[in-house]
């Protein structure tokens, strides 16, 4: 038997402890699935399937429902992201200024396909339609930075920014 003080519980993490008082705000309240995902995906910036688990669990939803969710929104993940996302714009204008060659350059320096996550966790590699910036295509967003006027020379230099 233990002498110490714990209560033989193993310690929660930071983030299983804001887990738990996120769930003890909303486990009462109906209709709150999307909201509490999206925050626990705040918290662990994925969803892990222990987490999926609880969440079923303690908003008495079942495990397929929340799965469901989690699949059918593109805004949820069930794997780790890095710590920066690339954006790289494959609509109409980047495309005829050169952006699948920036896409193609990006996927060869960091060994990722699209949607994909860099081993070491720096990086997730996504394309996406048009972002708003065509005036500077090709261009691409790292995390909230937009790079425009991109040559596959320029990669990098910019990915050389972000730790
Ligand atoms: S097509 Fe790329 S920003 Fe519009």
């Amino acid at each position: 038997m233990c002498n110490c003080s714990c209560t033989g519980e193993p310690a929660l993490s930071e983030k299983d402890r804001r887990l738990v008082e996120l769930l003890n705000k909303y486990r009462t309240v109906p209709g709150v699935l999307i909201p509490v995902l999206q925050e626990a995906q705040e918290i662990y910036g994925y969803l892990p399937a222990e987490v999926l688990q609880k969440v079923a669990r303690e908003l008495q939803i079942p495990l397929a429902k929340v799965y469901g969710v989690v699949t059918f929104y593109s805004q949820f993940h069930l794997k780790p992201r890095g710590r920066n996302i690339i954006r790289v714009c494959l609509g109409t204008a980047c495309h005829v200024r050169g952006g699948d060659k920036i896409f193609a350059a990006l996927q060869k320096e960091l060994a990722v396909d699209d949607g994909e996550t860099t081993t070491d966790l720096r990086f997730t590699l996504e394309s996406v339609a048009c972002i708003g910036a065509c005036g500077l295509a090709p261009v691409i967003m790292i995390n909230h930075d937009t790079h425009g006027r991109l040559t596959p020379e320029k990669l990098t230099g910019i990915l050389a920014k972000y730790e």
